[in-house]
């Protein structure tokens, strides 16, 4: 898909939307290497931290792409139109461990324009990143309870800060 550059300061989206019903693909890694995986997330957020722009994004220890998140330096978030709601539904119920679910999910792997970590070629937007922060879920500063249901198996997620390095989209992503 033809992707235009949207500097950080005019990218236009509903981020709940965006988040919580089209989702994302996460992707860490390194394309020169041929070393990535994929998972989907539709946990997160974007704004400013230490004066950048930043996403931040959470991930539980027992996904396969943690261990690339870990290893790696960054990672993108890629959002695709409404035909692609199958394919991130394949790499949000799959792993990386047991088989190629990206290209079960049909998605071409691309170099991305600033980051080691690749884009996919049909997303509609493409956020690159560089890591900049982890921090471990603490269950003892859940305020609400109920955060707590979340977790049956004690699998807290870990929580990354990436700066925003580039970010690639359709016109409707850009004021
Ligand atoms: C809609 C949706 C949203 C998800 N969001 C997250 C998330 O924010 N964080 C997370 O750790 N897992 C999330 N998952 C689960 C992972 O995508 C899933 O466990 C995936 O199979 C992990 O793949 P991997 O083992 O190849 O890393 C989500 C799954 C779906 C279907």
């Amino acid at each position: 898909m033809t992707r235009i550059e949207i500097p950080s300061d005019r990218f236009i989206a509903r981020p709940d939307s965006l988040w919580s019903r089209q989702w994302f693909a996460l992707t860490s890694g390194n394309m020169a290497q041929n070393t990535f995986n994929t998972m989907t997330v539709a946990w997160g957020g974007f704004g400013t931290m230490w004066a950048k722009p930043f996403v931040q994004i959470v991930v539980r220890p027992s996904r396969y792409t943690f261990q690339f998140m870990e290893k790696h330096s960054s990672f993108t978030l890629c959002a695709f139109p409404k035909s692609y709601k199958k394919a991130l539904q394949v790499l949000g119920t799959k792993s990386g461990r047991d088989c190629n679910k990206i290209a079960e999910a049909g998605l071409t792997p691309v170099s991305a324009s600033v980051v080691a970590a690749p884009l996919f070629d049909e997303a509609e937007l493409a956020i690159e990143c560089r890591k900049m922060y982890w921090d471990d879920m603490k269950p003892e500063n859940f305020l609400d309870k109920e955060i707590e249901s979340n977790y049956p198996d004690g699998d807290y997620h870990r929580i990354y800060f990436g700066e925003i390095m580039a970010i690639t989209g359709t016109e409707r992503f850009n004021s």
